[in-house]
């Protein structure tokens, strides 16, 4: 009876305290592990049609802004919209044919270049490839 009772209160503590490290380590673990959006591998595409020659068409890739520009007709290229400084969001600004950051004033040009400002490196480049009439982003 008592080993009974032992092998119960056994089993009974045991799945209780794998409830519980399931109930607490599920949300740290999600906590710890950045939301990337739609997913890591993500691919994203923009119709052609939605970047003019000249212009930008920004984006979400991997859950962060990013922009896809078409410098030259039929010649796509892509960038992170994340200024290198402290990470405010680059604006394109097609009058100058560059990209200005409103926190502290960087400013790049079409291909990620710093122009100006505090930021201490290029904006990331992103991989473009044309498939059809979608241009696809990663
Ligand atoms: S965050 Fe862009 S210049 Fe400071």
């Amino acid at each position: 009876m008592a080993d009974n009772r032992r092998r119960f209160l056994v089993a009974a503590i045991g799945t209780t305290g794998a409830a519980l490290t399931a109930l607490v380590g599920w949300p740290l673990l999600r906590t710890l592990t950045p939301d990337s959006g739609e997913g890591a591998d993500a691919q994203v595409r923009v119709p052609r049609k939605d970047v003019p020659v000249g212009g930008a068409k920004f984006v979400q890739y991997k859950g962060k802004p990013a922009v896809v520009l078409q410098p030259e007709p039929g010649k796509f290229t892509a960038l992170s919209a994340v200024c290198t400084h402290l990470g405010c969001i680059v604006k394109f600004k097609p009058e100058q044919g560059d990209f200005e950051c409103p926190c502290h004033g960087g400013r790049f040009d079409t291909k990620g270049e710093v122009l100006a400002g505090p930021p201490p490196e290029p904006l990331a480049t992103l991989a473009v490839a044309v498939d059809g009439d979608d241009i696809v982003v990663g």
